[in-house]
């Protein structure tokens, strides 16, 4: 049988890497190209194989290290390499908290800020996420579970993981196990995962609607697991969790925002971590202490940052989702806050806020998804508000709103990396602009 050649012609070259790239990928260069060489670190001399192409250059695999670099240490988890979650556990602590600090350096320095007031990494620890979004497939007998490998749709299935809290880990055996009645062979799923304060939320996405046996079987995973809510919806684009239907209600999934308890619909955006939230809150709420009169919050989910705001003044939250929206307003007026909030389901890319309607808040926070806010950043730039904080999980498309912001007549006082996704290439920050 003839093998398909590969796109990188499957050559074995040496190359020494360069740098540690944003998904942290070593990088190399090879006739003058780059080469990106996963598990490789910056100063190594590796032996690869050229696999593909990528971004003008080669994709590449590590055939063998020669020269190991000072910064390499043992991967704690066993799943490291095969599963996508975790990129960089190879790297010691001090290295990889100045890659972490440096993307948004880096980011900031390529729009031009050329030294950037950006404080050190605020670090979450290990086995702190308690959201996850995780795939599962049916092959014979066994159902994986898990994340999915790097550029991959080959899901690991994982039996530990060093980065969500314990409960979702003690969870995975017996989902797995309920997964085996619910999936057709090759069947797929995703299943979201929240550790709420009252329990866990699991939402399972399917292209099937479910049958009898795999509502009992979730029934009985909610019961001996002790989960909060289970709740099903098509599989498909985003929208279609809006469809989602209580499969098992034990109690509300619960999170406190401020003092205010909400209910999030099932696959509601919230921030991956408690302490990455705390110190995201902390940061923003302490920025706007002063700030006397009205806050809008855009892109502002279930209220994560609108409740805690309201404790000082009027807040008028906006955000794309009509379930998140549900949500907080629920929560607003069980808390009787309706006379000190007002919200809003609004597409801020598609219909952003004018600068005049802008003109009407004393500060501004807004926390996009990781293509940033574009349209409201070009807005807020032609506006008079005097504060801004912007919160991110994009190096990149936040600089380019700074940017914007800047050349509007912002000033960027300070920018605060907050790592709330260990061992990855993604990074969160708070940012504070004034006028
Ligand atoms: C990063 S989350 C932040 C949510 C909230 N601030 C929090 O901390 O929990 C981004 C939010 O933007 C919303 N969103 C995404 N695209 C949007 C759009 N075009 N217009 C308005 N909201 C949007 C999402 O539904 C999500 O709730």
């Amino acid at each position: 049988m003839r093998r398909k050649a590969r796109r990188g012609g499957g050559r074995q070259v040496e190359v020494t890497i360069d740098a540690l790239g944003g998904r942290g990928d070593g990088i190399a260069a090879y006739e003058g190209k780059p080469v990106f060489v996963p598990f490789a670190l910056p100063g190594e001399t590796v032996r690869v194989r050229l696999t593909g192409q990528r971004a003008g250059g080669y994709k590449a695999e590590v055939l063998e290290v020669l020269d190991a670099a000072p910064e390499r240490v043992e991967a704690p988890c066993p799943h490291f390499g095969p599963c996508g979650g975790c990129t960089v556990q190879h790297l010691d602590a001090e290295a990889y908290r100045r890659w972490k600090h440096d993307q948004v350096v880096q980011a900031l320095n390529r729009r031009g800020f050329d030294e950037p007031p950006v404080a050190e990494t605020v670090e979450v620890g290990e086995g702190t996420r308690r959201r996850a979004a995780l795939a599962a497939v049916r092959e014979g007998k066994r159902v994986r579970l898990g994340f999915h490998g790097r550029e991959s749709h080959r899901i690991e299935n994982i039996e530990e993981c060093r980065i969500l809290t314990p409960p979702l880990v003690a969870l995975l055996d017996p989902l797995r196990a309920a997964m085996a009645e619910i999936l057709d062979e090759r069947e797929t799923a995703e299943v979201a995962l929240l550790e709420s304060e009252s329990g866990i939320d699991l939402l399972l996405q399917t292209r099937q609607p479910l049958g009898l046996t795999a509502r009992q079987a979730l029934a009985g995973l909610a019961e001996s697991e002790d989960l909060a809510r289970i709740a099903w919806a098509p599989a498909g684009p985003e929208g279609a969790v809006a469809e989602a239907e209580p499969v098992a209600m034990r109690r509300p999934p619960l999170l406190t925002f401020g003092e205010v308890s909400v209910e999030p619909p099932p696959g509601a955006f919230v921030q991956p971590t408690a302490a990455g939230e705390a110190a995201l809150v902390a940061t923003v709420s302490g920025w706007l202490a002063g700030v006397e009169g009205s806050v809008a919050d855009y892109f502002a989910g279930c209220g994560t940052f609108a409740f805690p705001l309201s404790r000082r003044g009027p807040v008028h939250a906006v955000e794309g989702a009509e379930t998140a929206i549900a949500a907080l307003w629920q929560a607003a007026r069980k808390n009787d806050l309706a006379g000190r909030m007002t919200a809003e389901t609004r597409d801020l890319a598609n219909d952003p806020p004018t600068p005049e309607e802008l003109d009407a808040f004393a500060a501004a926070v807004f926390d996009p998804p990781r293509v940033g806010a574009k349209e409201l950043a070009e807005a807020l730039a032609d506006s008079k508000v005097p504060v801004v904080a912007a919160v991110s999980c994009n190096p990149h498309t936040f600089a380019r709103d700074a940017r914007t912001l800047v050349d509007g007549g912002y000033t960027l006082a300070e920018v605060w990396p907050i790592d709330q996704f260990p061992w990855s290439g993604h990074v969160e920050l708070a940012a504070r602009f004034r006028r």
